[in-house]
């Protein structure tokens, strides 16, 4: 960017998923104490998620993410069109982005939900499509607005179902796409709520559905992920935020509630009782 001769009043444009997202935001935020930041994302998980909300951040070898910013963009321009280009990566990419898509709707937006249960098989129309990014990307946007440096609690319902996909990734050594385990924790946060009494079951079959029909997995057998390792994983989350891992349990289709007092008895039963090993 210096080579470049950026400066102050200079713009960053980020044309890409969210690994360009991330990288281009903490650069913006960064060179010269931030200089202006445009989002354009290209794949269904960056305008639904990784555009919205100002957090950039980059690896380090030791771990994701360790790196990074709160710093909003100016603008994000997200244009369906530009999915199409995915080619033969749309299939995954865009199932891997509808797994946030369905989260948007369980933990805040009943009316999205409803619209994706009735018109899912439609993905392809555009129209449809738009409507989804935008309604999604407002749920966030909403969300964020009223918390947004995770400073007051709010945010924490975005980690709907991430508490268990975190440690299915980590897992499996990264292999599991970000999209699936998002579904499989989900599945699991809905399961461990009906157990408890709190989710009735027929939400928990509506969203179980839902992640079926849109080619996202429910049962952990094939994965062969073992329960240990999940739950190794778990605990050493929880070490980092000195405390009790954190829940984000669904109390009905549109609305979730966070808990601290999931036990590990639980969290196996769930494990198996969606095939865990
Ligand atoms: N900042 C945040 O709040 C936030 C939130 C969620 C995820 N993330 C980050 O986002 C990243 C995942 O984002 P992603 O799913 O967009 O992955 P990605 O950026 O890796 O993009 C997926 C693939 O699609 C390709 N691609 C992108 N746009 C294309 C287009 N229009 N045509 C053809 N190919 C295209 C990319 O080159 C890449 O191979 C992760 O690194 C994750 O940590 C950040
Ligand atoms: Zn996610």
């Amino acid at each position: 960017m210096a080579g470049e001769g950026l400066e102050r009043t200079s713009t960053v444009l980020a044309l890409g998923g969210g690994v360009v997202g991330d990288v281009a935001g903490f650069a913006a935020s960064t060179y010269m104490r931030g200089i202006h930041l445009v989002q354009v994302p290209t794949t269904l998980l960056a305008q639904v998620d990784s555009a919205i909300g100002g957090k950039t951040g980059i690896d380090l070898p030791s771990s994701k993410n360790m790196v990074g910013t709160f710093y909003q963009p100016r603008l994000v321009i997200s244009d369906i069109t530009a999915l199409e280009r995915l080619d033969r990566f749309r299939a995954r990419e865009v199932r891997n982005g509808f797994a946030e898509v369905i989260k948007y709707g369980v933990i805040q937006d009943p009316v999205l939900f409803r619209m994706l249960e009735e018109k899912e098989d439609r993905v392809s129309s555009a129209q449809f499509l738009e409507t989804i990014v935008w309604r999604a990307a407002r749920v966030k946007a909403a969300i964020v607005e009223e918390d947004e440096r995770e400073t007051r609690g709010k945010r924490v319902i975005l980690n709907y179902g991430h508490t268990f996909a975190h440690a299915f990734e980590a897992a499996s050594n990264y292999r599991l796409p970000h999209g699936e385990a998002v579904a499989l924790g989900m599945v699991c946060a809905a399961r461990l709520a009906a157990r408890r009494g709190i989710f009735p079951r027929g939400e928990e079959a509506r969203q179980r559905r839902l992640i079926q029909r849109a080619g996202l997995p429910v049962r952990l057998g094939r994965f062969r992920l073992s329960t240990g390792r999940i739950l190794r994983h778990m605990a050493q989350d929880k070490k980092v935020r000195e405390g009790r891992p954190r829940f984000v349990l669904p109390l009905r289709v549109g609305r979730v509630r966070v808990f601290e007092d999931v036990s590990i008895s639980e969290i196996k039963r769930v494990l198996s009782e969606i095939g865990g090993r």
